[in-house]
């Protein structure tokens, strides 16, 4: 791409009709300068090898002749190697989408062309350029959430935290991402109304051909910058998955992304133990409870068992009761788990109840909220433990620390 920062953008389209609207919702366009063709792609190639080659190609399909597309789509990969390859098209149903992103199309914009849609795709082709030419690149993190429990509210924490690290990037790059590992039962891209219906599973069957485009392509797209990889709707086995696999995906992410949120499983297996390999940090969410304790104390022996306890660990405590009793039984769990918690989360039903309900953050329902508060904070340790702030190591229980409370509910 030129310094200028001008998009250079080669569009193919099927007929003169289709190439003068183009022509007309591009022109105004100052950062991008649009060679476009029409009629026979074998022609249109040829005229085209006579222009300075483009940043990226526009493809007009016919989404009834998904065999056409395909050829057309791997005819642009010989001639433009490595230039992103955007797809328009009217009419195009979910499985269409489907097929594009495993064939690596960068995106599907509908027709008519709007205006905003093409600008919002080109801002996208532009930040991919910066981001393959970017000379010092901090190394990407990876944020393991682990719950001990189920409804422990490792998701909604999780994809609280992560809207709030997307929000605070100063440029409005979709630099951080969430994935939804929790295969069989995940649901953070519902809780900040995300369509899951592209997720995870369409990246499995294009295992052969992962790679960082596709990667975004199955991407829900958050107005934070966040971006989410939803789990499968369809109940999968667990073993689907394999850690071969998750360690591409984990790579690739880290690769596409500054910071990467997981949203783990309870069970482990062998794919979740590469996960939390990879990690930068994990975020193990409890509540007050003698099974969420103990849940707690397995987790982190398992951590240590498994040579993972050198890798910085944040003990959270959701739904905190703040009256007085509860705090004596939190020290209690304290004392027992042979460690204190890093952070708290209050209980409050009604207003995460109304944030999860409308799928927005808890921020936007109750700003000045205590939760939303604690909320920030989690980000705050969050933000700064990757940072390489100061420090706290998960601490083994002591071996002899019964997980029992006064009060245990
Ligand atoms: N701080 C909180 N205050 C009140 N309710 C909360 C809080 N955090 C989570 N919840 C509620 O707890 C329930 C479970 O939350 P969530 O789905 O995030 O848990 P999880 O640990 O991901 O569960 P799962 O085992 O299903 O993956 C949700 O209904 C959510 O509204
Ligand atoms: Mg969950």
């Amino acid at each position: 791409m030129e310094s200028s920062n001008l998009l250079r953008v080669a569009a193919f389209m099927r007929d003169r009709e289709s190439a003068a609207s183009l022509s007309a919702v591009s022109g105004a366009m100052s950062r991008a300068r649009f060679e476009i063709y029409s009629g026979s792609l074998a022609q249109a190639l040829q005229a085209s090898a006579a222009q300075q080659s483009p940043d990226a190609v526009l493809l007009e399909i016919d989404p009834q002749e998904a065999e056409n597309t395909r050829d057309s789509v791997s005819v642009l990969g010989e001639a433009f190697p490595g230039t992103p390859v955007i797809a328009t098209a009217a009419g195009a149903e979910l499985e269409y989408t489907r097929l594009l992103m495993r064939l690596g199309v960068l995106d599907l914009i509908p027709q008519p062309i709007e205006h905003h849609e093409l600008l919002s795709v080109l801002d996208d082709v532009r930040r991919r350029a910066k981001r393959l030419t970017a000379p010092h690149r901090p190394p990407s993190r990876v944020v393991a959430f682990l719950k001990a429990g189920g409804g422990c509210g490792a998701t909604t924490l999780a994809s609280q935290t992560a809207v709030t690290l997307a929000t605070r990037r100063t440029q409005k790059e979709p630099e951080v991402c969430l994935l939804d590992l929790d295969m069989q039962f995940g649901a953070a891209a519902l809780s900040i109304d995300l369509d899951d219906r592209v997720c995870l599973n369409d990246l499995l069957e294009a295992r052969e051909r992962i790679d960082g485009a596709l990667m975004r392509s199955v991407m829900g797209h958050h107005e934070s910058g966040l971006d989410v990889l939803a789990a499968p709707r369809a109940l999968m086995p667990l073993d689907t998955l394999t850690k071969e696999f998750v360690g591409d995906c984990l790579a690739l992410a880290r690769a596409e992304y500054q910071t990467v949120v997981l949203d783990l499983p309870l069970a482990w297996t062998a794919w979740t133990f590469a996960a939390l390999k990879q990690s930068d940090l994990i975020v193990l969410v409890a509540q007050l409870s003698v099974s969420s304790l103990r849940c707690v104390r397995r987790q982190l022996q398992g951590l240590q068992e498994h040579g993972l306890g050198g890798i910085p660990l944040r003990l959270v405590l959701n739904r905190n009761d703040r009256s007085w009793g509860a705090a004596s039984r939190r020290r209690e769990a304290e004392q027992a788990l042979g460690r204190r918690f890093d952070f708290t989360v209050v209980n409050d039903e009604r207003t995460v109840r109304e944030a999860l309900n409308r799928g927005v953050p808890v921020a936007k329902v109750a700003r000045w909220s205590r939760v939303n508060k604690d909320l920030r904070r989690l980000a705050d340790g969050m933000a700064l433990a990757l940072a390489g702030g100061s420090e706290v190591l998960a601490v083994p229980p002591k071996a002899s620390g019964r997980v029992a409370m006064s009060e245990a509910r």
